[in-house]
């Protein structure tokens, strides 16, 4: 299971097992939080996978709540599918890097700061540093959280270029 908390008013996870998607909704609700049906996020051409850590579906699921203050915030998408050029990870089970611009660019604002419990090889933060989002991240292989502290500091390195 990955979660990213975006924004200190709203919530975001992903998980491929649709399952947890009712877990992490219960949690949020728990919170206090309302909480939308889970989003798909789809790419042609996946497959249903019997074998390994699954099962798991061909989708991921994307848990989106609000807290009554983001009600202005309006409509937003309602699901996300993968195209040309979505498909780079880093890892296995990693998020494509325009599916985590597109959620943080989405369901967070500038400034906001964003959680993701299971940085993997730290998509999530690389697309905060990218769109002025703060980011804090845990990671439990040294390995992996090695890997997104190099590419997150990166990310922000490049963006102070710029700024
Ligand atoms: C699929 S990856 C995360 C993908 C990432 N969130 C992204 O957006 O690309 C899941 C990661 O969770 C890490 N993990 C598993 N259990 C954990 C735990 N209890 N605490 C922190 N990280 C954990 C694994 O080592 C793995 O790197």
């Amino acid at each position: 299971m990955e979660t990213q908390d975006v924004g200190h008013l709203g919530a975001v996870c992903v998980n491929r097992i649709s399952m947890l998607a009712m877990t992490i909704s219960a949690e949020l609700e728990a919170l206090g939080r309302y909480v939308f049906a889970p989003l798909p996020f789809y790419a042609p051409g996946s497959r249903v996978r019997l074998s390994g850590d699954g099962p798991s579906s061909w989708t991921n699921w994307i848990v989106v709540s609000r807290t009554a203050a983001q009600h202005r915030w309006g409509t937003l998408p309602g699901g996300y599918v993968s195209g040309p050029g979505w498909n780079d990870k880093q890892r296995m089970g990693g998020k494509p890097t325009l599916l985590m611009d597109s959620l943080v660019s989405d369901y967070s604002r500038r400034g906001d700061l964003v959680l993701d419990t299971h940085m993997g090889a730290g998509t999530t933060g690389v697309a905060c540093a990218r769109l002025g989002r703060r980011f804090i991240g845990c990671e439990i292989d040294g390995e992996a959280f090695d890997l997104s502290c190099e590419r997150i500091h990166a990310a922000y390195a490049q963006g102070r270029l710029f700024a």
